[in-house]
C-alpha cells in the first residue's frame, strides 16, 4: 500500500505535492519522491526515509519547478526501500514518468521480455516494468500506450503518469487500487486516498477499475479501458480529515479488518501460476523439500497462533513434523535442530526483538531460515536466508487482522507446496485446494457483511469479566488468537482453552452467565466439542458458536451462532477468525476505549 498524488494547474506542483503525500504517510512511508516536469525535461528526485527528507532535499518543493508532477510515498513490495526502488520510476530514455500503488504480478515475466529487447532496469520494482514498458509502448498516443499497458499486465494498480511529449496533461488508471481525482479553480488533482485533496476540494471523482482519468489544469476526461470517453459524476466528500485517512472507518483497525480479503489475494494470487502454486523466493530445490525432517515455527503474539494453526496444516498436509515456539522461550531453551530442519519465523514487522533473536539463534545452530514478513527489507527480513512476504501493507491497528490473515496464506501456500512435492498430494487435490483459497476473500468479504448482529450481541457483554474461548485442533488456535484480540483492545480477562482441558481445573471459573465461545469447525469433533459446551452450559455458561454452515445442529446446544461459509478444513481458521475480530472491536468501542492504540502495547515490540 504506498499513496500517489499527481498535481496540474497554475501553481508550483512540487509544495502541493508534499502536502499531499503528507496526508497519506499511513499508506507508507519508507521513501518518497516526486517527478515534475520543468519545462524541458521530467526531473525525479527521491529520498530513501520518511518524506520530510525529501521535503527538506527539496526545499518544500521550492527546489522544483514546474507546474504539473505526480509524487509518492512508498511502503516497499518489490525491493527494499532505497533511493533506487523509490517511485517514480521513468522509461528507458527517461521521457515518461510512473507513480504506482499495488502489485504487478506478472512482473518478472515482462521483465525478463524487456530485457532481451535491451532495455535497462535501475531498480529491483515491479513498477518500473510499467514504466519500461510504458516507453515500449509509446508511439505519440499516450491513451493507446496505458490501454496496451492494462491489456499485458496481471495484478493491482493506481498509476500517475506524465509524459515529457505532453507536459499538459497528468494521466492515471487504476485496477484495484483505489484511485481520485479532486478539481478546483487552482488545478486538477489524482490520489489514492481522499485526504490528499480534502484541502483543495470536497468534490471528488471516485476511479473505478480499469478507468483511465486524463487530467488537464481546467477539466477532467475519463476512458474505458477500450479508450471510450465516458461521464463521471463526483461526490461530495462529508468527511472530517481524521475521518478520511481512516477511508472513512471510524477507526484503523475496523478499516484493516475490512482490507483482508484484498491482503490474501494479494498474498497468494501472485503466487499462483498457472493452476500451480510457485514460490520462487523460496530458494528450495525439490530434492531439499522432499529431504526436511522438521520445521520449527517460531513467532510471538498473534504471529505465534498463526504458528499453530500451520502446525496442524504442515503436518497434515505435507505430513512433516512440526514445532511451535514463542520467540522468548526458542531464544533460551537450547533447542535441538537437527539436519534438513527448516526453521519459520513469522512477523508483520519484521523487528520484533525475541522473533529477531530466535532468527539469530536458528542461524547459529546451521539451521535454514525463512522469514514470513511483511514489511519489506527489515531487520528479520534482511537477515533470514529466505523471505516470503506477506502482502497486507502498513497495518497501523494495535491488534494485528489483515496482517494475521495474510500469515496464515503465506503458510497454507507453503504446505501445500511441500505436500505436493513430497507426494502426500495429488494433482487433483492440489488443484482443488488452490480453488478453495481462491475463494476465501469473498467469504472474509461475506462474513465482515454481518458485522450489525456481531455488534448487537457484543453489545451484550460490555460489562464482562471473564470470557473463555474454546476448541480443539485448529479450533483452539483460531480460539488462541480471539482471546488475545478481546484481552489487547476491551481490558477485559479472557482465556483460551483445548476444549477438553476445560474440566482440569478451568471450568470451576464458569458461573452463570459467564461468555464462553465455542469455535467448532473440525467435522470429525463436532460431537466432541459439543459434548464440552454442554459440560459448561450446565454450569451457566451463556454460549456463542463459530461453526460451519452445514452444523446447524449446534442450535440445539448453543445459545447464540456464527455460520462460516464451506471451506477446506486447513482453511477454516482465515474465515472463523473474523467474527471473533468483529466481536473484540465492538466490545472495545462499546466500552469507549482506544481501540487503534490500546493501553500498555505497542505495534512493534522492539525490546525483549
Ligand atoms: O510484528 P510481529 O508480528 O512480530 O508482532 C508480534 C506480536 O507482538 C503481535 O502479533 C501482537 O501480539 C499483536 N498486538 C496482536 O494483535
Amino acid at each position: 500500500m504506498c499513496g500517489i498524488v499527481g498535481y496540474i494547474g497554475k501553481k508550483q506542483a512540487a509544495p502541493i505535492l508534499l502536502d499531499g503525500l503528507s496526508k497519506l504517510e499511513y499508506r507508507g512511508y519508507d521513501s518518497a519522491g516526486m517527478a515534475v516536469f520543468d519545462g524541458k525535461k521530467i526531473r525525479v528526485q527521491k529520498a530513501a526515509g520518511r518524506l520530510k527528507v525529501l521535503d527538506e532535499q527539496t526545499r518544500g518543493g521550492s527546489a522544483m519547478p514546474g507546474t504539473i508532477g505526480i509524487g509518492h510515498t512508498r511502503w516497499a513490495t518489490h525491493g527494499a526501500p532505497s533511493n533506487e526502488n523509490a517511485h517514480p520510476h521513468y522509461n528507458q530514455d527517461e521521457t515518461i514518468a510512473v507513480v504506482h500503488n499495488g502489485i504487478i504480478e506478472n512482473y518478472l515475466k515482462l521483465k525478463k521480455k524487456l530485457q532481451k529487447k535491451g532495455f535497462e532496469f535501475r531498480s529491483e520494482t515491479d513498477t518500473e516494468v510499467l514504466a519500461m514498458l510504458l516507453g515500449y509502448y509509446y508511439k505519440g498516443d499516450p491513451l493507446e500506450a496505458i490501454v496496451k499497458v492494462m491489456q499485458r499486465v496481471e495484478g493491482s494498480y493506481a498509476l500517475g503518469i506524465i509524459f515529457a511529449d505532453h507536459p499538459d496533461l497528468v494521466y492515471s488508471v487504476r485496477k484495484d487500487s483505489p484511485l481520485i481525482v479532486g478539481q478546483n479553480e487552482g488545478g486538477t488533482l489524482i490520489a489514492s486516498d481522499v485526504p490528499a485533496v480534502l484541502k483543495y476540494t470536497r468534490e471528488v471523482y471516485f476511479i473505478q477499475n480499469e478507468e483511465i482519468a486524463v487530467l488537464s489544469r481546467d477539466s477532467v476526461s475519463f476512458y474505458n479501458i477500450d479508450g471510450e470517453e465516458i461521464e463521471k459524476e463526483p461526490k461530495k466528500i462529508e468527511w472530517d480529515i481524521n475521518a478520511a485517512e481512516k477511508g472513512g472507518y471510524e477507526h484503523f483497525m475496523l478499516k484493516e479488518m475490512y482490507e483482508q480479503p484484498k491482503t490474501v489475494s494479494d498474498t497468494l494470487n501472485p503466487r499462483i501460476k498457472d493452476g500451480r502454486i510457485v514460490i520462487e523466493e523460496l530458494g528450495m530445490s525439490d530434492e531439499e523439500i522432499r529431504a526436511l525432517r522438521k520445521i520449527h515455527i517460531v513467532a510471538c503474539g498473534s504471529a505465534y497462533h498463526t504458528g499453530i494453526t500451520g502446525k496442524y496444516v504442515f503436518e497434515g498436509l505435507a505430513r512433516i513434523p512440526v514445532e511451535v515456539d514463542l520467540a522468548s522461550e526458542f531464544r533460551y531453551r537450547d533447542p535441538i535442530i537437527e539436519e534438513h530442519t527448516l526453521i519459520i519465523i513469522i512477523s508483520q514487522s519484521g523487528e520484533t526483538a525475541d522473533s529477531l533473536a530466535a532468527l539469530r539463534e536458528a542461524k547459529k545452530r546451521g539451521a535454514l531460515t525463512l522469514g514470513i514478513v511483511n514489511v519489506v527489507g527489515s531487520s528479520i527480513a534482511r537477515e533470514a536466508d529466505r523471505v516470503m512476504y506477506t502482502w497486507a501493507g502498513p497495518e497501523i491497528a494495535v491488534a494485528t487482522t489483515k496482517a494475521y490473515s495474510a500469515q496464515l496464506i503465506a503458510e497454507y501456500l507453503l504446505a501445500i507446496k511441500f505436500a505436493h512435492i513430497r507426494g502426500k498430494m495429488s494433482d487433483d487435490a492440489c488443484a482443488s485446494m488452490i480453488k478453495d483459497l481462491k475463494a476465501i476473500p469473498a467469504q472474509i468479504q461475506m462474513l465482515l457483511a454481518n458485522k450489525e448482529n456481531i455488534q448487537r450481541f457484543a453489545n451484550r457483554y460490555l460489562a464482562a469479566r471473564d470470557v473463555f474461548f474454546i476448541g480443539r485442533g485448529i479450533d483452539h488456535a483460531i480460539s488462541l488468537e480471539g482471546s488475545l484480540k478481546l484481552k489487547e483492545i476491551s481490558y477485559i480477562h479472557s482465556e483460551a482453552y483445548a476444549a477438553g482441558e476445560l474440566k482440569h481445573g478451568t471450568i470451576s471459573l464458569i458461573e452463570e452467565g459467564t461468555l464462553v465461545t465455542a469455535v467448532v469447525t473440525q467435522e470429525e469433533l463436532y460431537k466432541k466439542v459439543l459434548s464440552n459446551i454442554v459440560e459448561v452450559r450446565t454450569r451457566g455458561a451463556f454460549v456463542m458458536a463459530v461453526t460451519n454452515e452445514d452444523n446447524t445442529e449446534i442450535e440445539k446446544t448453543a445459545d447464540y451462532v456464527v455460520y462460516i461459509p464451506k471451506t477446506n478444513r486447513y482453511f477454516t481458521n482465515s474465515l472463523a477468525i473474523i467474527p471473533l475480530q468483529l466481536f473484540s472491536y465492538y466490545v472495545s468501542v462499546g466500552k469507549g476505549l482506544d481501540v487503534d492504540k490500546p493501553r500498555n502495547l505497542a505495534k512493534s515490540v522492539t525490546v525483549e
